[in-house]
């Protein structure tokens, strides 16, 4: 059983799986294993064209209710009429009745905040979600969103691993009782073949890709690795059962450098 982040009253699995890059037949039996390991928790997105793998994958898995699934809103569609139309087609393709945690993908400058989170209130009282968030959100969007926001917003998900310093952000959603999700937690595959993790992970008979994903967990930071091989899910999944010193969290903070993100943010809407 993975422990759960609590947020405003809802709880995130610390240990979910991501989708991204996932597709076809591997994405639905990968999603049904991973639920089938012990994943509570699965991230998808409407950007990354396999919601409708994803939902037959929990489907399929028959534990429906025990599982989170997260979608989220594309940064072009978050102008109301536009969000609230996407999500009713998100849950056409996953075919579920509702979408556990629906997220604001990317902000989008040209379309005012209040609008967006308005609709996602309306979404949510309609009974199309049951918890709302946002991801990639600075320290000054989040006090915004938290500002005009009508309903909780329970997380911030953005990219978080060792070779990324993200304290100032992270220090804002806990300040807004936000839950913090890592995306690209293992540094997408990076994490793996770094020394000074496989050091500490050998000396508790890890890998380094653990000890990435338990350094967040310990911080009460929820984490969603993706891998597209069934052996990998149940090592991405099995970071509860040790834990790291103090002496070593300070050694993986140390890890962190200036360009240390692994995701491209050029392309995203920029701000006038
Ligand atoms: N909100 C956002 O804007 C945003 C942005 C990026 C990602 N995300 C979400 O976060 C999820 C995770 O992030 P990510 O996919 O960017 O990166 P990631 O989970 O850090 O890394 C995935 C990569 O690591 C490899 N890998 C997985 N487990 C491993 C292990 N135990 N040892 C060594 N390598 C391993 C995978 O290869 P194999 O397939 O060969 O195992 C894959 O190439 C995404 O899938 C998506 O759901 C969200």
């Amino acid at each position: 059983m993975t422990r759960t982040i609590e947020a405003k009253g809802f709880s995130i699995p610390a240990v979910g799986l991501g989708t991204w890059m996932l597709r076809g037949r591997d994405c639905a039996r990968l999603v049904e294993q991973a639920i089938r390991v012990g994943y509570r928790h699965i991230d998808t997105a409407q950007m990354y064209d396999n919601e409708r793998e994803v939902g037959e994958g929990v489907r399929a898995s028959g534990k429906r209710s025990e599982v989170i699934v997260t979608t989220k809103v594309q940064p072009s569609l978050l102008a109301p009429h536009d969000l609230e139309r996407s999500v009713k087609e998100s849950l056409a393709r996953l075919r579920l009745d509702h979408i556990d945690l629906l997220l604001i993908h990317w902000p989008n400058p040209r379309v005012p905040l209040s609008e967006t989170l308005g609709a996602m209130a309306k979404m949510k009282q309609a009974g199309y979600a049951r918890a709302l968030g946002v991801s990639n959100f600075t320290v000054a969007l989040l006090d915004e969103a938290n500002k005009v926001t009508g309903e909780p917003l329970v997380c911030n998900q953005i990219e978080c691993h060792p070779f990324l310093d993200q304290h100032k952000v992270i220090a804002a959603c806990r300040k807004h009782a936000m839950a913090v999700i890592a995306y690209s937690p293992i540094a997408r595959g990076g994490a793996r073949g770094n020394d000074t993790l496989e050091r500490i992970g050998k000396a508790h008979g890890k890998t380094g890709a653990q000890v990435s994903l338990r350094y967040l967990v310990q911080q009460g930071i929820a984490v969603i690795p993706r891998t597209s091989r069934v052996e990998r899910l149940e090592e991405n999944f099995s970071v509860s059962d040790f834990a790291l010193s103090d002496t070593e969290m300070a050694e993986i903070a140390a890890l962190a450098r200036r360009g240390g993100r692994v995701v491209d943010w050029s392309w995203s809407p920029k701000w006038d």
